[in-house]
């Protein structure tokens, strides 16, 4: 090249206007890529990089990978990560009890219930207390409802008695299997398969989509859709950092996630469906359906953890619950 063409071209380069480099957003969570939260997660990347016209890169850590569930939360708070979506069992050991609301057993009978309660001042009231823990929540994303499973048949209450059970660290899912007769065992999502795998634990309780895409179904003989509590998430920020977000950036970012979250909403279900379907092609699990009055012994049997629950997550919460499934209730 002549040396006036490189001048050239250094001269055009000059010119140039400086490219600022993107601000990365790193996105950690827990769960496979093919779930409603690692698929909203994808979901979020994908608009707001495009909304952003490239001024902001979301780079997303599924499985695990970058933080367990015990540390992401602390990592958030000191920066070092940036955006999760932490279950909402997985509040309660930063001192935000009202949070396992969420975990009572069958206080949501359906969906429509929860996201009443979840998108209504209850939910709201729940997101506000985040900002104590210097916390934004940004939205409600769901899982589904949750299913027992065990390496035996669970078809009737006595078959829970001595069970060693893995939880999510819930003080409120501890008295649930105490009460089926069950031992609690808390540990980190990442720690399930292999526990179960080892026996460490007997059986646990998930979603269909969390037991199907971590492979459950290879350590589990038994799942019984007994859909006894709810699992879903809170898209949570540092709050200052957030705040200290250029005013356009952070509200595209918070559009962006609007639209993740109304995709969220939409698949979740559906992801759960198809996962049940897996597990039953797969045919190492036998599904089991839960006969009614079975399952309105287990009810009764948990039910008491509600009003042990009162003072810790407030009865006004739990009770304003209570009202938003009547609402819904058929007329007598
Ligand atoms: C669990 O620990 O079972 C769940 O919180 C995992 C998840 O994020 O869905």
């Amino acid at each position: 090249m002549s040396r006036h063409l490189c001048l050239l071209l250094v001269l055009s380069a000059l010119a140039l206007p400086a490219q600022a480099a993107p601000l990365i957003i790193k996105f950690s969570h827990v769960v496979a890529p093919d779930t409603p939260k690692g698929r909203a997660a994808l979901k979020f990347k994908d608009l707001a990089e495009k909304m952003t016209r490239g001024k902001v890169r979301v780079q997303v850590y599924p499985n695990s990978l970058l933080y367990k569930d015990r540390e992401e939360l602390e990592a958030l708070q000191i920066n070092a990560v940036q955006m999760l979506a932490p279950s909402l069992s997985k509040f309660g050991p930063l001192g935000l009890r009202e949070f396992e609301l969420f975990d009572l057993p069958y206080l949501f009978p359906d969906e429509q219930v929860l996201h009443r309660v979840m998108d209504g001042p209850i939910g709201q009231r729940l997101l506000q207390r985040l900002e104590s823990k210097g916390l934004l929540g940004l939205a409600y994303w769901d899982n589904g409802f949750k299913h027992f499973s065990a390496n035996r048949p669970l078809h009737k209450l006595e078959d829970f008695k001595g069970l060693r059970m893995r939880i999510q660290p819930s003080q409120v899912l501890a008295a649930q299997m105490r009460a089926l007769g069950a031992q609690p065992q808390p540990m980190g999502f990442a720690e399930v398969y292999g526990a179960l795998e080892r026996g460490v634990v007997d059986g646990t309780e998930n979603p269909e989509s969390n037991f199907f895409s971590q492979q459950m179904d290879r350590v589990q003989s038994h799942l019984t859709l007994s859909q006894h509590g709810y699992l879903g998430y809170v898209v949570v920020v540092n709050l200052r950092v957030w705040r200290g977000l250029p005013d356009d950036i952070r509200l595209t970012l918070e559009e962006a996630l609007r639209l993740a979250t109304v995709f969220e909403r939409q698949i979740a279900r559906e992801d759960n469906r198809q996962a049940l379907a897996r597990v039953r092609a797969a045919g190492r699990t036998q599904v089991h359906i839960l006969p009614q009055a079975e399952r309105e012994r287990l009810r009764q049997q948990m039910l008491p953890v509600h009003r042990a629950f009162m003072p810790v997550i407030g009865r006004d919460l739990i009770e304003g619950s209570y009202r938003a499934a009547a609402e819904s209730a058929p007329p007598p």
